[in-house]
């Protein structure tokens, strides 16, 4: 079902966007994202394990019928890590994922609630992306990455003003 506020403005030849819940049915076109946007890929079961966790929140962005991103976030106490966000290479830069970040914190909005993430040192797309929903560079970890050595730069958000992500009318 859509989520509040997840309809994007689209200019005349843009498909609409809808932002709704992740589900078991969307995993093999996840799958296919996943796979063309890392380089050390999630497993079906990863993904199949966040979605039944009453603790995480996994959205899809929807044109039409077609899946074109997802992200996955679950939550440690009031703390709400970002584990992964993605969308197909031919309908990026085109706001799917800041849509889908929107809808995250209008989802999980509550006083206190602070969220984090890992990203690899060099992906400036995916770091850029959050410094402009919010999250601001907070240290390093030295070659978290096993397939490469590679350092992750940690990020932290604090919750968002109401206005910023109004409330969602239904999860
Ligand atoms: C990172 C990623 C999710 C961004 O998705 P997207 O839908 O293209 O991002 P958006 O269109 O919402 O971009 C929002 C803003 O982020 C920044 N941004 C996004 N991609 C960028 C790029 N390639 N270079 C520079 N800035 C970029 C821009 O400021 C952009 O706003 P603008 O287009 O108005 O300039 C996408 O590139 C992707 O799937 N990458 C592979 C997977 C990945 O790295 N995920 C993050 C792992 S932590």
């Amino acid at each position: 079902m859509p989520i509040a506020g997840a309809e994007k403005a689209s200019p005349e030849t843009a498909p609409q966007l809808e932002v709704r819940r992740l589900a078991y049915s969307d995993l093999p076109v996840v799958l296919s994202i996943e796979r063309r946007s890392f380089p050390a890929p999630w497993s079906i079961s990863m993904f199949a394990h966040e979605l039944s966790k009453p603790s995480s929140v996994c959205l899809a962005a929807v044109e039409a019928v077609r899946v074109v991103g997802y992200l996955v976030c679950t939550r440690y106490h009031d703390v709400w890590h970002l584990m992964s966000v993605a969308v197909v290479p031919d309908r990026r830069r085109r706001g799917i994922a800041a849509e889908l970040v929107t809808c995250l914190l209008a989802e999980t909005r509550s006083a206190g609630a602070r969220y984090t993430l890992e990203v690899r040192a060099s992906n400036r797309a995916a770091i850029a992306m959050y410094e402009g929903m919010g999250f601001r560079r907070a240290g390093v970890r030295n070659r978290y990455y096993s397939d490469n050595g590679e350092d992750a730069l940690i990020m932290w958000r604090d919750a968002p003003a109401v206005a910023e992500a109004p409330a969602a009318v239904e999860a």
